[in-house]
């Protein structure tokens, strides 16, 4: 038996549609949604992702806005422009893209940036709204592991959800999201003791580690639904997740490819956060 494969591409082809239809309306009511997206440095893997989210922005009419830093700028240059930017009326969404050069405070950074305009939901106001369960923004890589879980029609009321990492981009977040939805959470992380069993546990089995191939098919249970967060580049230049899809897919019931599963998710989630940014 082989797993069912949740298209992520085609899924998130449909929400950018949806968004699309959404910005047209708005925009007859005179409202012109706009992002600003800040790269600083010449990270090659973080061009590439600012690249996707303008190209998503266009495709949809949001206007974007991009600021290309060099690598030396200080940490007051940039939270000048963070400053700008939370002022700037025709911007209502910012993002700036991690990680940041190492002489640079990225904490700081993201507490600068107004939270009614944090689209990413890294600002300390919205995780702690997360945590409660009263939010504006989620953060878009786990909102978009939520929305690819509801489209493999699986509930999560009930289920044994085994999350794979503790990042505060993702693994926090989404056993959070998660329970409340009514799953029980286990969360796995680099000093758990079985994480075969623990995982072998699990109804639905989220990993987000950046480890290629951590999780065999050995380490699933029969028919489970698995999401794998990772990409991981190999010596031969394939992008792989952190999950072995060849032996995984024999053993789960749903399960998303690396490319093609959620990362074009994480970038319709960034999407609907402006859109929703600017409606309010
Ligand atoms: N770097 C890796 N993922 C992300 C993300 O979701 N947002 C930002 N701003 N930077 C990232």
């Amino acid at each position: 038996m082989s797993a069912k494969i949740i298209d992520g591409k085609k899924i998130a082809s449909d929400i950018r549609n949806s968004l699309k239809n959404q910005v047209d309306n708005m925009k007859k009511e005179g409202i012109f949604p706009g992002l600003a997206v800040v790269l600083v440095g010449n990270d090659p893997a973080s061009r590439i992702y600012v690249n996707s989210k303008k190209k998503a922005c266009e495709e949809i009419g949001i206007h974007s806005e991009e600021y290309a830093l060099p690598e030396e700028t200080t940490q007051d240059e940039l939270l000048k422009l963070v400053r700008m930017l939370n002022e700037k009326e025709d911007i209502h969404g910012i993002l700036v893209q991690l990680p940041l050069p190492k002489h640079l405070n990225e904490e700081e950074v993201i507490n600068a940036i107004s939270p009614s305009k944090d689209v990413d939901a890294f600002h300390p106001i919205n995780v702690g709204k997360i945590m409660l369960g009263k939010y504006d923004f989620l953060p878009c890589t786990p909102a978009g592991v939520m929305e690819l879980i509801k489209e493999a029609g699986v509930s999560v009321e009930g289920k044994e959800c085994v999350v794979v990492g503790r990042s505060n981009i993702v693994g926090k977040p989404l056993a959070m999201l998660l329970l409340q939805q009514n799953g029980t959470v286990t969360i796995c992380h680099s000093k758990t003791k079985n994480l075969k069993e623990v995982c072998r546990r699990a109804d639905i089995l989220v990993v987000a580690v950046g480890k290629a191939k951590l999780i065999t098919g050995d380490m699933i249970k029969p028919g489970a639904v698995v999401i794998d967060v990772g990409i991981n580049r190999l010596e031969n230049k394939k992008l792989v997740g952190d999950v072995d899809f060849d032996s995984a897919v024999e053993v789960a019931g749903a399960i998303t490819p690396v490319p093609g599963g959620v990362g074009p998710m994480t970038i319709a989630m960034l999407m609907k956060n402006t859109v929703k940014a600017a409606q309010r």
